[in-house]
């Protein structure tokens, strides 16, 4: 089976690295968008517009049977759309994991961290209200702007990061949060700074794993026999922190330039 993926840049690696481990036999194409990125800052049809013209190149040019939108943010903006468009695919996405954080809380405080556009998606919002008001859990919301470009940069644990992060989590920890969602694909490659900055005995909720086993689901419903080795092509279609790669993968990988404009 082959597999596409994309994020606006490394961050989609993490579930990467989870079907990796998840999957057997199965091709997985990467796309890195990052001549559009960050994602979490543009409005909502810029975000539907990256995501198609993506789409549509994994289908053309690799034919794939299943597509992971590996970005809270485009699932947000635009999945809905891309189900409409490709029928015939296999279609999983990244969602804030409210629900078992909720769950797991027992202070009864959960915090999410995700970019400014997945916290203003309407379903989200709905599934926060819901979730808060039935729990009788409070969900305290936090946008974290400019963090993706450290994390891009291999910045996670420099000072600035962890002032970002100070500044963004002090008033959690000072209000009892004791659950996380990282709402934001690129945000479980920080995570020993954010427990760092939390303290140790913080929960951080991240959908990486559940995702992988729900695509597994998914292909073994469509005959896949989860045998044999996986493969991974990687493209990005601007600059890419290839160090990063490296230390989010564990190998190195050639990485593939993508002009999209020409594909
Ligand atoms: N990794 C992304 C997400 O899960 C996108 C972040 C961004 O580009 O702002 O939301």
């Amino acid at each position: 089976m082959k597999v596409g993926l994309f994020d606006s840049g490394l961050g989609g690696l993490t579930v990467v690295k989870s079907i990796l481990k998840e999957l057997k036999g199965i091709d997985l194409v990467y796309v890195a968008d990052t001549k559009n990125a960050p994602y979490g800052d543009k409005n909502k049809d810029e975000i539907l517009d990256f995501s198609i013209a993506i789409v549509d190149f994994l289908i053309k040019e690799y034919a794939i049977d299943a597509l992971v939108v590996a970005c809270n943010t485009a699932t947000s903006a635009a999945i809905e759309d891309i189900r409409k468009h490709y029928e015939h695919l296999v279609i999983v996405g990244l969602e804030p994991g409210i629900k078992p954080a909720v769950a797991w809380s027992v202070s009864k405080k959960v915090g999410i961290l995700a970019t400014p556009a997945t916290l203003g998606g309407e379903k989200y919002k709905k599934l926060a209200a819901q979730l808060s008001q039935e729990c009788d859990v409070i969900i305290y919301e936090q946008a974290c702007p400019g963090l993706v470009e450290q994390i891009e940069a291999g910045q996670g644990d420099a000072p600035k990061t962890i002032d970002m992060l100070e500044g963004w989590l002090a008033p959690m920890r000072e209000l009892d949060v004791d659950t996380i969602v990282l709402g934001c694909t690129h945000y479980p490659l920080i995570a020993q700074s954010i427990q760092k900055v939390m303290g140790r005995e913080v929960n951080l909720v991240e959908t990486s794993k559940p995702v992988a086993k729900r695509l597994l689901h998914l292909l073994e419903q469509k005959g896949h026999q989860n045998i044999g080795s996986n493969t991974l092509e990687i493209l990005a279609t601007g600059e890419i922190n290839k160090d990063m790669i490296t230390r989010i993968l564990g190998e190195e990988y050639q990485i593939e330039k993508l002009d999209l404009a020409r594909a």
